[in-house]
């Protein structure tokens, strides 16, 4: 978002918190804890910021936007109220139960009386959620009723109350994003991420280790549905509660013989695929978030690139449990000075000698072209260059896509 943002014809100075070296590149970074909403009012005020863009979840469950609003100062990201979109699962499936939205039947269990009745009576395999927020990790896929339990007992530890059993979805997966303003909807495009951290879609899941802009399996009219069935009555539906959406809404579906299901939202572009689906965008993004945050958003049509963009997780060692923290990582500039490829930093800092691993997600190589392939080629060309062996990638980012095109 940085990286976009400041191509932006409208930007006087962009500010960035926490940042890495990477958005660096792009914005004075501001030495501000996110988590302290008068002091992020206060740099705001003191710095005359007009527009701020919350990123991540975490701080749009946790209020910033409501916080900073009351301040006066415009910010794009849903309230406290609305990002319950993505911080409480339970919420989600009663929205979609009201308004007849179609997602997996379901049921919230606060006891583990309750989780082994409802496995009781389902079958195999067996889809057990933490209800709060995760990092995308909070959902098992259980074959057995002993690992279901297994793991609604944990998740009942993890978030202290509730868990949600669903019913299996069987189909193909793909992400559509729009942003609101409340009322209007503007479509943002599509995309396909790997969850698994295992080549062949194996291992447990991660927050996404690769990802891929646009989804083939989001033809127009799978997309017209996907508005009118899914996001045009979630958008009602918040306003009419009083509480409308303003943002980025991510629909996590699966394309299921009837058509789009819910499986998931999330209250912002998502990581990675913000980085495929911004390297499409031609048009400027801040212009979108200001006529979003003014009402004026019926009138923007963004302009999107025909080309296709892929991108590439490099993680540290032992992602997706504790990573490797530390090691040095190089070739950065090499990747980079290839065509079409542009590298974003997750988890970087600088260290003495040069950028250094922090997190489990570090990196991800991008690549652009003509075609889905030629956009994997570029971005394994940019893997390829660099320099650090204490990182990994999965090397099959795209087979699904890139296998239907083959055949087809
Ligand atoms: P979520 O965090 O809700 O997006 O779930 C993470 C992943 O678990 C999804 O991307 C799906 O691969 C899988 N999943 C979640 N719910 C279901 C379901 N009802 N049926 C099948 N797979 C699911
Ligand atoms: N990649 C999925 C997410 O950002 O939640």
């Amino acid at each position: 978002m940085a990286w976009k943002l400041a191509q932006s014809a409208e930007l006087g100075t962009l500010y960035a918190a926490p940042g890495n070296p990477g958005i660096a590149r792009h914005a004075e970074i501001a030495p501000l804890d996110v988590g302290d909403h008068a002091a992020v009012a206060a740099f705001c005020g003191a710095h005359r910021i007009g527009l701020v863009v919350v990123g991540p979840e975490a701080p749009l469950v946790a209020g910033l936007a409501d916080d900073l609003v009351a301040a006066g100062i415009p910010v794009f990201g849903p309230s406290r109220a609305a990002a319950q979109l993505e911080g409480s699962k339970a919420f989600t499936k009663a929205l979609c139960r009201d308004a007849d939205i179609p997602t997996a039947g379901y049921a919230v269990c606060a006891t583990l009386e309750a989780v082994r009745a409802e496995i009781a009576r389902r079958a195999p395999p067996f889809v057990v959620k933490d209800d709060g927020l995760a990092a995308g990790k909070g959902v098992t896929i259980a074959v057995t009723r002993e690992e279901a339990m297994a793991a609604a007992e944990a998740g009942l530890a993890d978030t202290g109350d509730r868990v949600v059993i669903e019913d299996f979805l069987d189909g193909e997966e793909a992400s559509f994003f729009a942003v609101t303003d409340g009322t209007a909807i503007v479509p943002l495009g599509t995309a396909q991420d790997h969850k698994r951290v295992g080549e062949g879609d194996t291992g447990p899941n991660t927050g996404g280790m690769g990802a891929y802009a646009p989804a083939p399996v989001m033809t127009e009219a799978m997309v017209e549905q996907t508005v009118s069935a899914i996001v045009r009555p979630t958008v009602a539906a918040m306003a009419a509660r009083g509480t409308p959406y303003l943002g980025v809404l991510y629909a996590g579906l699966m394309i299921t013989d009837e058509g789009p299901k819910l499986i998931e939202y999330n209250v912002r572009f998502g990581d990675p695929e913000a980085q495929v689906l911004l390297l499409r965008l031609e048009s400027d993004l801040l212009e979108i978030m200001l006529a979003t945050v003014e009402g004026r958003l019926a009138a923007i049509t963004p302009a999107w690139s025909d080309e296709a963009a892929l991108t590439v997780v490099m993680a540290a060692a032992g992602y997706p449990g504790p990573p490797t923290k530390g090691t040095a990582i190089g070739g950065l500039d090499a990747a980079e000075a290839l065509d079409g490829v542009t590298v974003f930093q997750a988890g970087t800092a600088s260290g003495d000698g040069g950028l250094v691993a922090t997190g489990g997600r570090v990196l991800n190589v991008t690549g652009r072209g003509a075609t889905l392939a030629e956009a994997r080629d570029r971005a394994y060309a940019g893997i390829d260059r660099i320099d650090w062996p204490d990182g990994f990638c999965r090397r099959d980012i795209g087979w699904r896509a890139l296998t239907a095109r083959d055949a087809g």
